[in-house]
């Protein structure tokens, strides 16, 4: 028998004792837990896997509306694979983390072109789809396919550190490995699905980061970090590091109330998105503008600088507005627009932020 059976049987109610973990989840989650978000439609695994693809870094109540719009304009993996990347990064535009947008377009492709347009059901297929990690699988497989997989995002990481009292940064490589053993002995063979959905709706709706609600909370009475009063110190926090520092200028380029975007190459950082010229903080812009695009500057006027960070490094933004004095003919790949249309635009946070801040006033 299975460790995760024994736990299960030692402690089940028929035995007079508590419950399991795993049947504790459930029975909440059905009582308790989220039923009515717009991708539980009960087992469509595209929008099971578009709706975990918004969920990554982004909350429920921002993604819903990209959701629906994203489904109403591409209801099936077919559709999604007929389109062009543009197209998904408009539809994607202010969710940010374009990459996810690239990698679900290229899977979708794939889909089609190696799966004949089904869904394949299992977390070793799903696993090798572009943007599609260990634990995206396994929430695919179990809330479309109902399938016993485990899952381990931030929120879940979060429910299971406390509840067995593990220590360290769960991003750590040992810890999080640890984390990993015991997500799947939980895992219950019949019921994935409500598990599954349990576990994230208690670490969204109970097991919070700040302030939880242990008294509802159906786990609470073998909870480790209750037990020995730790809840608000696990799991523990990201070690603090000083993440190098870059800098760099970005050139608003503005003529006639339009400012100028240009397309980044496709790979790499921003890849494929529409940002603005960046130069060296120490070169001169008047210069750069007439050598590289042939524009007059008429003015130049620094903005509030911007900081934005990345998970390895710390960027210093420099805004520098510049009025042109002239402009010629728009090579591709350049887009003149005003502030508040390109705000429509798929850019990059920080020029999002840039632009809006232009837009307001
Ligand atoms: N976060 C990630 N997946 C989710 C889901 N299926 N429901 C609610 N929040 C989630």
């Amino acid at each position: 028998m299975a460790w995760a059976d024994r736990e299960n049987q030692a402690v089940s109610g028929e035995r007079g004792g508590v419950e399991s973990f795993a049947s504790r989840v459930v029975r909440w989650q059905q009582r308790y837990g989220r039923h009515d978000l717009p991708w539980q439609t009960g087992g469509d695994a595209y929008r099971v896997w578009l709706s975990e693809i918004m969920l990554q870094q982004t909350q429920v109540a921002t993604v819903i509306p990209y959701f629906t719009r994203f489904i109403a304009r591409f209801p099936d993996v077919r559709s999604l694979a007929a389109t062009s990347e543009d197209a998904v990064l408009a539809l994607w535009s202010g969710l940010g983390y374009y990459s996810r947008a690239r990698n679900l377009h290229a899977a979708a492709r794939t889909i089609v072109a190696q799966h004949g347009g089904r869904f394949p059901d299992t977390p070793q297929e799903l696993a090798v789809l572009s943007g599609i990690g260990r634990s995206t699988a396994a929430a695919i497989a179990a809330l479309a396919f109902d399938r016993p997989c485990a899952i381990l995002d931030g929120n879940v990481k979060r429910v299971l550190a406390r509840h067995a009292g593990i220590e360290g940064w769960p991003g750590a490589r040992g810890v999080e490995m640890a984390l990993w053993r015991l997500a799947e002995t939980r895992v219950p063979s019949r019921n994935a699905r409500a598990y599954t959905q349990g576990l994230m709706d208690l670490g969204a709706m109970v097991c919070t980061r700040r302030r939880p609600a242990c008294d509802t909370c159906p786990i609470e009475t073998d909870c480790v970090a209750r037990r020995t009063h730790r809840v608000a110190e696990l799991p523990a926090p990201r070690p603090r590091r000083v993440l190098p520092e870059k800098s760099m200028a970005m050139l608003l380029l503005c003529d006639r109330g339009e400012l100028m975007l240009e397309k980044r190459p496709p790979r790499g950082i921003w890849g494929g998105l529409w940002s603005l010229p960046e130069i060296d903080p120490e070169a001169d812009a008047r210069v750069h503008c007439r050598a590289h695009y042939g524009y007059e500057a008429r003015s130049l006027r620094a903005l509030p600088a911007l900081n934005h960070s990345f998970t390895h490094f710390r960027l210093k933004i420099q805004p520098l507005e510049i009025h042109l004095a002239s402009r010629g003919t728009t090579p591709a790949g350049q887009l003149w627009l005003a502030p508040v249309d390109a705000l429509n635009a798929a850019l990059p946070a920080p020029v999002r932020t840039l632009l809006a801040r232009l837009a307001d006033a």
